[in-house]
C-alpha cells in the first residue's frame, strides 16, 4: 500500500529513541522529510543520523513554549513547511495520588497536556498552509482506563483525548485531521525506568511478564514498530477520511468499549 507521504514534511517530537525514534525512521523509510527533537542533543544527533534521509535534529524541550516555537520555526525552514505533526515526547510519572505533590502534577501536565498544545499552536500556520495536513498525538490507554498506580497518567491523558477531539472538530474546516494513537506497554526506554523504580528487584523480563499477563489479553508487552505502522498510516493519504479517532495500540489492554 502507498501511504502517500512521499515528500511530506513530517515533525516528530521526542524522536531520539523508544516509540518516536520508530515514528521518525518509519516516516523517513516512507519517504517523508524529517525533523525531531528531544532535549539530549548527543543522543538525538545519533538518532538523526540512525534516520537518514537528511533528517532535521534541533535540541528543545517541549515543556518550554520558546523551545519549541524556536523547534518548528527552524524545522519548518529546513523542510520548507510542515504537513505531519507528531506529539510523541512525554515520559511515564507513576504514583498513586498520595505520591504525587503539586509540582509532579505541574511537571506531568506541561511534558503530557501543554507539549501537546504548545507544538501545535506553533506548528499552526505551517499546517493550515499544507492543505492536507496530519496531526497524531501519541496518547495512553490510560486515559481511558483509568488506573490509581498510574494517577496523574489517568487524569491528564483524559484531557489529552478531549484535546484531540475538539482540535479534530476545530480544524476539519481547513484540512488538519487530527487523530490520537493510545499506547498500552511498548518496550522503551521509559520503561527501564519504571523497571528500576518500582521492582528493582526482579528482571525485566519477570516485570514485563507480570504486568501483561494481569492487563493484556496478548500477554505480552508490544513493539515500537507496531506502533509505527499506524502512525504512519494515519499521516498519509489512506486516512484522509479519518480525524478525532482514537486508535489503541495496547494488545487488547483497557476494559472498556
Ligand atoms: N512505552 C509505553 O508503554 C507508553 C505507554 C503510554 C504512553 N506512552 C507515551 O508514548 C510517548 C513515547 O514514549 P516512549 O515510551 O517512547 O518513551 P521514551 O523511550 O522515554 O522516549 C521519550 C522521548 O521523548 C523525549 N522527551 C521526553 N521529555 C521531553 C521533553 N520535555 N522535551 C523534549 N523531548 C522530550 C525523550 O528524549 P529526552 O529525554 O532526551 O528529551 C525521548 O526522545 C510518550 O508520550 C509516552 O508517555 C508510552
Amino acid at each position: 500500500m502507498d501511504l502517500g507521504l512521499t515528500g511530506r514534511r513530517a515533525i516528530v517530537t521526542g524522536g531520539s529513541k523508544g516509540i518516536g525514534l520508530a515514528v521518525a525512521k518509519e516516516l523517513a523509510s516512507e519517504g517523508a522529510r524529517v525533523a525531531i527533537c528531544s532535549r539530549n542533543g548527543s543522543e538525538l544527533a545519533s538518532a538523526a543520523e540512525a534516520i537518514g534521509n537528511d533528517t532535521f535534529h534541533h535540541v528543545a524541550d517541549v515543556t518550554r513554549a520558546g523551545d519549541v516555537q524556536a523547534f518548528v520555526d527552524a524545522a519548518a525552514e529546513a523542510l520548507g513547511g510542515v504537513d505531519i505533526l507528531v506529539n510523541n515526547a512525554g515520559g511515564a510519572h507513576p504514583g498513586n495520588f498520595e505520591a504525587l505533590t503539586d509540582d509532579d502534577w505541574h511537571g506531568d501536565l506541561d511534558v503530557k497536556l501543554f507539549s501537546q498544545i504548545r507544538c501545535f499552536r506553533a506548528a499552526l500556520d505551517h499546517l493550515k498552509r499544507s492543505g492536507s495536513a496530519r496531526v497524531v498525538n501519541i496518547n495512553a490507554v490510560y486515559g481511558k482506563y483509568p488506573d490509581p498506580a498510574f494517577f496523574a497518567t489517568t487524569v491528564i491523558r483524559a484531557a489529552c483525548l478531549n484535546l484531540n477531539k475538539v482540535l479534530a472538530q476545530e480544524f476539519a474546516g481547513e484540512g488538519i485531521l487530527v487523530n490520537s494513537v493510545n499506547i498500552g506497554f511498548v518496550d522503551t526506554p521509559q520503561w527501564d525506568n519504571i523497571h528500576s523504580k518500582r521492582a528493582p528487584d526482579i528482571s525485566k523480563e519477570t516485570f514485563f511478564a507480570r504486568l501483561a499477563d494481569t492487563e493484556v489479553p496478548l500477554r505480552r508487552f508490544g513493539t515500537v514498530d507496531e506502533v509505527s505502522g499506524l502512525v504512519c498510516f494515519l499521516a498519509g493519504s489512506r486516512a484522509s477520511y479519518i480525524t478525532g479517532a482514537v486508535i489503541d495500540v495496547a494488545g487488547g489492554m483497557g476494559k472498556y468499549v
